[in-house]
C-alpha cells in the first residue's frame, strides 16, 4: 500500500530554456494539466532568468514555482547571487539545495547547505535537500556513510524539520547518464535516509517527509520507481524538459 504522503515530481531544468522557451513549455504543459492526476504535487525549477515568466504561467495553477539555488546571505555585495527575498517576491515556494552539480562545480559543503536551508525555512520556503553518493563511493561500500555525512546539514534545524522539507536521493552516477538506480537500490537508500530522519527528528516527523528519487528518471522507468512505498516521487532533469514527458511522469506518480 502506498504511504499517505502526497507524491511530488519536481522539474529541475538546470541551465536549460530561455524565458521564451520556458513560456512555450508552460503553454504546452499547462494545457495537459487538467488530464493529470490531482493527487500529485508538481513543481518546476527554471533557471533564475525564467523564474518570473514561468511564475506568471504557474500562478493560477496548482503547479509550484521552485528555484535551483539560493545564496546563504540575505543581501549585499555578492555579485551574481540571488537572495531568498528575491525568490519570495517572485512567488517561489521551494528551492533545491545541495545538488551534486553544485557540490562538484562550486565546491559547496554541508555547512553552506545548512545555512541555505535555514535561510529558506525562516522565509517559509521549503528546502529540497539533495544527497547522493558517487560511483566510487558506492563501489567502495561507503554509500550509507556518505549519506549520513550529508545529512549533517540538517543539524541547524534543532529538533524540528521545517514545514514542507523534502529530501531528494540522487546518486551522482545516475544523474544524466541514462543509468537510473534500480528501484531496490533507491528503496534501500530511502529507507536508510528515513531512519536517519527518525533518529534525529522522531518517527512522526520523519514519516511525513517526502523522499524523492532523482537520476535518469524517464517515462519508461518512472512507474517502477514511483510505485514503491518508500519513493515519494522524483526530482527530474532531462525528462522534465519535454512537456509530454513531464506530464507522463506526473501520471506515473499518480498511481
Ligand atoms: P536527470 O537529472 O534526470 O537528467 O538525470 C536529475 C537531477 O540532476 O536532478
Amino acid at each position: 500500500m502506498k504511504s499517505a504522503r502526497t507524491p511530488l515530481v519536481v522539474a529541475n531544468w538546470k541551465m536549460n530554456k530561455t524565458p521564451s522557451e520556458a513560456a512555450a513549455f508552460c503553454d504546452d504543459f499547462l494545457s495537459r494539466l487538467p488530464g493529470l492526476p490531482e493527487g500529485v504535487d508538481l513543481a518546476i525549477a527554471p533557471a533564475f532568468p525564467a523564474l518570473e515568466r514561468v511564475g506568471r504561467h504557474l500562478a493560477p495553477t496548482r503547479v509550484k514555482l521552485a528555484a535551483q539555488d539560493v545564496h546563504v546571505e540575505p543581501k549585499g555585495a555578492f555579485t551574481g547571487e540571488v537572495s531568498v527575498a528575491m525568490l519570495t517576491d517572485l512567488g517561489v515556494a521551494m528551492a533545491l539545495v545541495g545538488h551534486s552539480e553544485r557540490r562538484r562545480d562550486r565546491k559547496e559543503t554541508e555547512a553552506d547547505f545548512s545555512r541555505k536551508m535555514k535561510r529558506l525555512a525562516d522565509a517559509g520556503l521549503a528546502p529540497v535537500y539533495c544527497v547522493g553518493e558517487t560511483l566510487e563511493e558506492r563501489d567502495g561500500g561507503r554509500t550509507e556513510a556518505v549519506l549520513a555525512a550529508q545529512m549533517a546539514a540538517l543539524d541547524l534545524f534543532g529538533d524540528a524539520l521545517p514545514p514542507g522539507f523534502v529530501l531528494a536521493y540522487e546518486p551522482v552516477w545516475a544523474i544524466g547518464t541514462g543509468r537510473a538506480a534500480t528501484p531496490e537500490m533507491a528503496v534501500d537508500a530511502h529507507a536508510f535516509l528515513r531512519a536517519r530522519l527518525a533518529d534525529r527528528f522522531g518517527s512522526q516527523s520523519a514519516g511525513g517527509v517526502r523522499i524523492l528519487y532523482g537520476g535518469s528518471v524517464t517515462p519508461a522507468n518512472a512507474k517502477d520507481l514511483f510505485s514503491r512505498d518508500e519513493i515519494d516521487g522524483g526530482l527530474v532533469g532531462g525528462a522534465s524538459l519535454v512537456p509530454a514527458d513531464f506530464a507522463a511522469l506526473a501520471v506515473a506518480a499518480g498511481g
